[in-house]
C-alpha cells in the first residue's frame, strides 16, 4: 500500500504586493479571515488530512509566521492567571500536540518550484503535500487536502487539485488536460503555467493543493525560469507525469483566492454567514449595508 502523507509544505515567502499597504509589516498568510490567519486554514486543513510535519517556507522578513506558530508563554500564562481557558486552547491549538513546524528559509525568491525544492531535505523519499495559504477551499465535509490524501494512498500516484475557470482566466493558473475524469479523477495529459486563453488546452485550472511523489525534486533541480521567469512547480509536474501517473482531482469545496481583495472579501462573507455565533449578525449587517447604500434586496 502507498505510504500515508504525513508532510506539507507551505511556500510563503511571497511579497503580497496586491495587499500593500497592510503587507508592508504583515505577511499576506497572516491577513484574517474572522479571527484565524489565512496560514491557519491550510495548516488545519493538512493536520485534517493527517500531516504531522508542517514545512513552512519562508523568506528572512517572515518573522510574524513563525511567531505565529511558536509558544506563547507569556500570553499563556496572562489567559491562564485571568481565567481565559477558552482563549487559551484557542492560541495553545494554533499547532496541536504531536505536530511539528519546521522552517526552511528560502534565500532567493526564485519561484515556487524553487520554493518546493527547498523542502526536499525535510521531506525525504516519501510522497507529500503542498498547499498554497492563498487557496482556502471551504467545505462543510472533509477538507480538499483530505479528499486528496485519500485518492492519492489509494493509487500510490501524485494528485494535482483542479476546477473549472472561465477561459478567459486561464493566464492566471496552471491549466491541465486530461482524457476525461471518472468520478473526481482524471489522468493528467498536459499541464502548462499561466497559458493565454487561446492556446490554453483547457479551462482546467490547478488550485494550490498539491499531492507530490518525491521522484518532482530531482525534476525541480533541472528545472529552467519558465513563466514569469520563475522556476515552476508546474514545469516540473510536466516532466513528471511523462514518468508517472498524475491525476487532476475535482474537490469538493468552494475555493476563495485570498490573494485578491474580492476572494479574500468572499471568504470573509462566507465564513462569516457560515459561522456558529455570527451568522445571524453578519446577514443582518449585510443587509443593513446593501439598504443603505442603496443596493437591491440580497433575496
Ligand atoms: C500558482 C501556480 C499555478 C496555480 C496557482 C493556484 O500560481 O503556479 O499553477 O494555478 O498557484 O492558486 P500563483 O497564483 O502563485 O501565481
Amino acid at each position: 500500500m502507498p505510504p500515508r502523507i504525513r508532510k506539507a509544505v507551505f511556500p510563503v515567502a511571497g511579497l503580497g504586493t496586491r495587499f500593500l499597504p497592510a503587507t508592508k509589516t504583515v505577511p499576506k498568510e497572516m491577513l484574517p479571515i474572522i479571527d484565524r490567519p489565512l496560514i491557519q486554514y491550510a495548516v488545519d486543513e493538512a493536520i485534517e488530512a493527517g500531516c504531522d510535519t508542517l514545512v513552512f517556507i519562508t523568506n528572512r522578513y517572515k518573522h510574524a509566521v513563525a511567531d505565529y506558530f511558536d509558544k506563547a508563554y507569556e500570553l499563556e500564562q496572562k489567559l491562564e492567571r485571568s481565567g481565559k481557558l477558552e482563549q487559551l486552547e484557542l492560541i495553545r491549538n494554533v499547532l496541536p500536540p504531536g505536530v511539528r513546524a519546521v522552517f526552511v528559509t528560502q534565500a532567493e525568491a526564485l519561484g515556487l518550484g524553487h520554493a518546493v525544492l527547498c523542502a526536499k531535505d525535510v521531506i525525504g523519499n516519501e510522497p507529500f503535500a503542498v498547499l498554497l495559504p492563498d487557496d482556502v477551499i471551504w467545505n462543510r465535509g472533509p477538507g480538499a487536502l483530505k479528499q486528496m490524501a485519500d485518492a492519492a494512498e489509494a493509487t500510490g500516484a501524485s494528485v494535482i487539485a483542479v476546477q473549472d475557470v472561465p477561459r478567459s482566466q486561464t493566464a492566471s493558473y496552471g491549466i491541465v488536460a486530461t482524457d476525461g475524469f471518472a468520478a473526481r479523477q482524471g489522468r493528467i495529459r498536459a499541464i502548462v503555467e499561466k497559458p493565454a486563453p487561446e492556446v490554453a488546452p483547457s479551462n482546467l485550472a490547478v488550485v494550490g493543493r498539491y499531492v507530490l511523489n518525491p521522484g518532482i525534486f530531482e525534476l525541480l533541480e533541472k528545472t529552467t525560469p519558465g513563466a514569469g521567469g520563475e522556476i515552476q512547480l508546474t514545469d516540473a509536474i510536466a516532466t513528471l507525469l511523462e514518468r508517472e501517473t498524475v491525476n487532476a482531482y475535482r474537490f469538493q469545496g468552494t475555493r476563495f483566492d485570498c490573494g485578491t481583495h474580492l476572494g479574500l472579501i468572499e471568504a470573509t462573507i462566507r465564513y462569516a454567514l457560515d459561522h456558529e455565533k455570527l451568522s445571524d449578525a453578519a446577514r443582518q449587517l449585510m443587509q443593513n449595508a446593501l439598504n443603505e447604500l442603496g443596493v437591491e434586496d440580497l433575496a
